[in-house]
C-alpha cells in the first residue's frame, strides 16, 4: 500500500455464492467492523440478485456494492444480460470485469474485456479489471509479457481522466481458490508491472494513483505480508470474503 498517492481497497467477490437471505446475514455480520474502515475502501461484489439487499443493508455506510460482470452494450435483445445502466440504478459503484474465471468459463476475450470497461465507465461505475497469467504461462516466462498485453487492450481508447476511475487486480489463475498464494514478492513484481505499463501510456503521475490490487487465495492469514508491499494496494478476495471473521481479518490488515 502507498496511501499517499492512491486508495485502498479492500473487495470482497462471492461469485456465485449467498442467496438473499444468506446475503444478508453475511452482512448484518460485516457492517459493524467494515462501515467503521477509514483508511481503505470496502467493496462488496455480489451477484445480482443480492444487489437490491446488500445496498439497502449498507446505505448509510462508506461500504461500496459492485456486480461481478455486466454487458457491453447499453440495452437490447440479449436474453440474460445485465447492462451498466441497470447495475448503477441498482446502487452499484464498482464492477469486475474480466475476471479469469468468465476468461476461461464464458471465453471472455481480452477486446471483449476492453468493450465492457468502456460501458462500465460510460454507466459511470468504476470497473475493476482482472489479469493474470496461468501455471503453465507463468512457466513459460511469459508473464509479463501476457500481463502487458492485458493491460494495453483494456486501456484502449481510454483517457487519463478516465483512467483515475479504473482499478487493477492482478490474480494468477493458478492462486485462485487453490490456497496456494502468490508470494508477497511475486503479488508486488506484477502489481509494479502493470504500473509500469500504464506509467509508459500516461506518465509517472496518473499511474502512482492507480490501485492495483492482488487476488488468488488472500485470507486472515497473509494478507498483512501482502498488504505491505508499496505497489499492492488491496485485496480481490473470493473464499474468504464469505466469511465474516476472515473478511473483517482482511479489511482490519488493511484499515492500520
Ligand atoms: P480466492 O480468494 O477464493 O482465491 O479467489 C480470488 C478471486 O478470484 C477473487 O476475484
Amino acid at each position: 500500500m502507498n496511501r499517499r498517492y492512491r486508495r485502498t481497497i479492500i473487495a470482497g467477490n462471492w461469485k456465485m455464492n449467498k442467496t438473499p437471505a444468506e446475503a444478508r446475514k453475511l452482512v448484518e455480520e460485516l457492517k459493524p467492523v467494515i462501515a467503521k474502515a477509514k483508511w481503505c475502501e470496502v467493496v462488496l461484489c455480489v451477484p445480482f440478485v443480492d444487489i437490491p439487499i446488500v445496498v439497502r443493508l449498507l446505505k448509510d455506510t462508506r461500504v461500496a456494492v459492485g456486480a461481478q460482470n455486466l454487458h457491453q452494450d447499453e440495452s437490447g435483445a440479449f436474453t440474460g444480460e445485465v447492462s451498466g445502466a441497470m447495475l448503477k440504478g441498482a446502487g452499484c459503484k464498482y464492477v469486475i470485469v474480466g475476471h479469469s474465471e468468465r476468461r476461461q468459463y464464458v471465453g471472455e476475450t481480452d477486446a471483449l474485456v476492453s468493450e465492457k470497461v468502456r460501458a462500465a465507465l460510460d454507466a459511470g461505475l468504476r470497473p475493476i479489471v482482472c489479469v493474470g497469467e496461468s501455471l503453465p504461462q507463468r512457466e513459460m516466462g511469459i508473464t509479463k509479457d501476457l500481463v502487458t498485453l492485458q493491460v494495453k487492450t483494456a486501456l484502449t481508447g481510454i483517457g487519463v481522466d478516465q483512467l483515475k476511475k479504473i482499478v487493477f487486480a492482478y490474480e494468477p489463475i493458478w492462486a485462485i481458490g487453490t490456497g496456494k498464494t502468490a508470494t508477497a514478492e511475486q503479488a508486488a513484481e506484477v502489481c509494479e508491472h502493470i504500473r509500469t505499463v500504464i506509467r509508459k501510456i500516461y506518465g509517472a503521475r496518473p499511474a502512482r494513483s492507480v490501485t492495483i490490487q492482488y487476488g488468488g487465495s488472500m485470507n486472515a492469514e497473509n494478507s498483512e505480508e501482502l498488504l505491505s508491499m508499496l505497489d499492492v494496494d488491496g485485496g480481490l478476495i473470493g473464499g474468504a470474503s464469505l466469511k465474516a471473521k476472515d473478511f473483517i481479518a482482511i479489511v482490519n490488515a488493511a484499515n492500520q
